[in-house]
């Protein structure tokens, strides 16, 4: 192995720990921070996550609301329940965990999410607001990837950036953050017709398309910053049942400079930057009663 590895727990818990102290604080002032979760569905992965994120929540002293919904059940409910908790002053953050079912129009679910408690940054205006360059609330997962790449000293001025997918979740906004950043950035998908070529120049190479372990040690350049955000369970094979990324870690690891490992690596950075951004909410809300 020549590459250093990103360790996201240790990370994570570093964050986690600076993020308590704050929460004591909104406290000490009569502000409990409160994040709420809507999970609609039986999604198993989307179960474990929102879990996680309830679970991280009660660690970090944020309280959490989270309501459940069947998969048949009626939008309006849930168009209803956001209502509430948009015009709740005790709520800090709200997110609702993609997917929805297909009966559901997502784009509009997010926009009726009140833009200043919106912690996932998926609203329309938040998506607006990052890419002129003044984000409020930066989405959690290529926020945690900024965080890491700073962690590890990544020079990102003048460096060439590639993102393997253009999701609103992942691919774009991280697009978005690598550029003010300074980099060149390159943004492939499904259609790009020759993905090695782009990879291979990447000195910061970013895998988000939820294909497990498609970019491989030779689309690699050496010495590069490789970031895995995928999450992906290994259906057959000798590792089936085995969770991996998209990043295929025993062949990158020897040509990268440095690398996240699936699991350990983004995955709880994600959850650190949901905290971040509701306890950012939460003193926001503060400095605005006082
Ligand atoms: N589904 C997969 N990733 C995410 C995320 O970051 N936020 C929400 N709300 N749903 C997701």
């Amino acid at each position: 192995m020549t590459a250093r590895l990103i360790d996201g727990n240790a990370l994570a818990a570093q964050v986690r720990g600076e993020l308590a102290a704050r929460a004591e604080a909104l406290k000490a002032q009569g502000v409990v921070p409160c994040l709420a979760v809507i999970l609609v569905g039986e999604d198993p992965a989307s179960a474990v996550y929102v879990r996680n994120k309830v679970a991280a929540c009660e660690k970090a002293g944020v309280r959490s609301i989270k309501d459940t919904y069947a998969a048949d059940v009626n939008p309006r409910t849930v168009f209803d329940r956001i209502a509430e908790l948009n015009a709740d002053p005790s709520v800090h953050g709200i997110l609702v965990q993609l997917p929805l079912p297909k009966h559901f129009d997502a784009d509009a679910i997010l926009e009726a999410i009140a833009p200043e408690k919106d912690v996932d940054g998926f609203h329309a205006e938040n998506v607006g607001a990052l890419m002129q360059g003044n984000p409020r609330f930066i989405p959690c997962t290529p926020y945690g990837v900024m965080k890491m790449l700073e962690s590890a000293n990544v020079p990102l001025k003048g460096a060439e950036a590639v993102i393997v997918g253009r999701s609103n979740i992942v691919g774009k906004p991280m697009a978005m953050l690598l550029l003010q950043a300074g980099c060149t950035v390159t943004v492939c998908h499904s259609q790009t017709k020759d993905l090695a070529f782009h990879t291979q120049r990447a000195d910061i190479l970013v895998a988000a398309v939820g294909r497990p372990r498609m970019i491989t040690g030779d689309m690699v350049k050496p010495g590069a910053a490789v970031i895995d955000v995928g999450i992906n369970r290994l259906q057959s094979g000798p590792d089936a049942g085995k969770l991996c990324g998209d990043v295929d870690f025993e062949s990158c690891k020897e040509v990268a400079g440095v690398i996240t490992p699936v699991p350990g690596g983004v995955g709880p950075m994600t959850i650190t930057m949901l905290l971040t951004n509701t306890l950012e909410s939460a003193e926001r809300a503060a400095e605005e009663m006082s």
